[in-house]
């Protein structure tokens, strides 16, 4: 009965199933899926060798975690679908960007056992951020199980759930971020001359060992930025058009307006 339920197969649900089974070493065999989208069902099962349930209520019955990682709009409508299954002995995980906590109680039992994350999309190789909120019900021990199926996929933090909004406008969109810079930083460098593929190279190497040198330096950014910027010279040159063109306010501005629609989504 300790089983992995996942329902919603779609970009998000396959990324954890895939890090659970391919990071984690999670048995295929204890992991059942379910989508309405049967192509996609079958094709991450197959891919995976788990169960492919044939309707909720045999993942209900087979499984203790439950992930929901459907649309925030398609929760509810799931919520209640699976409800006459769902009892004290189950953990609903749900990774619906804007779904409280009480929302999800309030469509199952009161006291019922549900855990919010804010993951992304790199937890498909281990390397994700996954913000988790527990509800009141969710026991210490409960927690450590559920924090133990995550950590592979990447960074696994625990926060209270008022910040979740932020945690998505940061960390569950983040990737996007990250992938749009590296994408305009290739096409910058085929502008000045260098093969496409080259540039590809280059500029994911230079996030890497960016990354990593903060990570193991432990310093401010700023500190590091500060050290490759020599008086009038290249760095300092570019780093003033940056400025001229509020590149740090436009990704303030970013960042503020995705947790601003993520507390829209959850006002419904
Ligand atoms: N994508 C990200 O980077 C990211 C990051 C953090 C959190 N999230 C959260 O993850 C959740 C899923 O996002 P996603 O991008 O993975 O969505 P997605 O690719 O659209 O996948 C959702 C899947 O669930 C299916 N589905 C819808 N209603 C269902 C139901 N009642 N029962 C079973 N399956 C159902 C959908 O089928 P149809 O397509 O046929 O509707 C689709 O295959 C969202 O709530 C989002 O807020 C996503």
């Amino acid at each position: 009965m300790d089983n992995i339920g996942l329902i919603g197969c779609g970009a998000m649900g396959s990324a954890l199933a895939k890090g659970m089974v391919l990071r984690g070493g999670i048995k295929p065999d204890n992991i059942y899926l379910f989508d309405l989208n049967k192509e996609r069902q079958e094709l991450l099962s197959n891919e995976l060798n788990t169960h492919s349930a044939s309707d909720y209520s045999e993942l209900v019955k087979n499984c203790k975690h439950i992930f929901i990682a459907v649309k925030p709009q398609d929760s509810e409508g799931l919520l209640y679908s699976i409800k006459p299954g769902i009892g004290n002995e189950h953990i609903l995980i749900s990774i619906a960007a804007g779904i409280t906590i009480n929302f999800i109680e309030s469509c199952l039992f009161p006291g019922a056992k549900i855990i919010r994350l804010m993951p992304n999309t790199p937890c498909l190789i281990g390397e994700g951020t996954i913000v988790i909120s527990t509800g009141d019900t969710i026991s210490d021990q409960e927690f450590k199980a559920v924090n133990k199926l995550l950590k592979p996929l990447g960074l696994a933090i625990r926060m209270p759930e008022y910040l979740m909004d932020a945690a998505t406008g940061l960390s569950g969109t983040g990737p996007a971020y990250v992938f749009l810079f590296i994408e305009t930083m290739i096409d910058a460098g085929v502008a000045v001359g260098i093969r496409r593929d080259v540039a590809s190279r280059l500029v994911i190497q230079n996030v890497i060992g960016s990354a990593r040198m903060l990570e193991e330096n432990i310093t401010h950014p700023a500190e590091l930025r500060n050290t490759v910027t020599s008086p009038a010279g290249t760095t300092s040159t570019a780093m003033q058009v940056l400025e001229e063109n509020g590149f740090r306010s436009c990704l303030l501005k970013a960042v503020i307006a995705a947790t601003k629609r993520s507390e829209e989504l959850r006002r419904g």
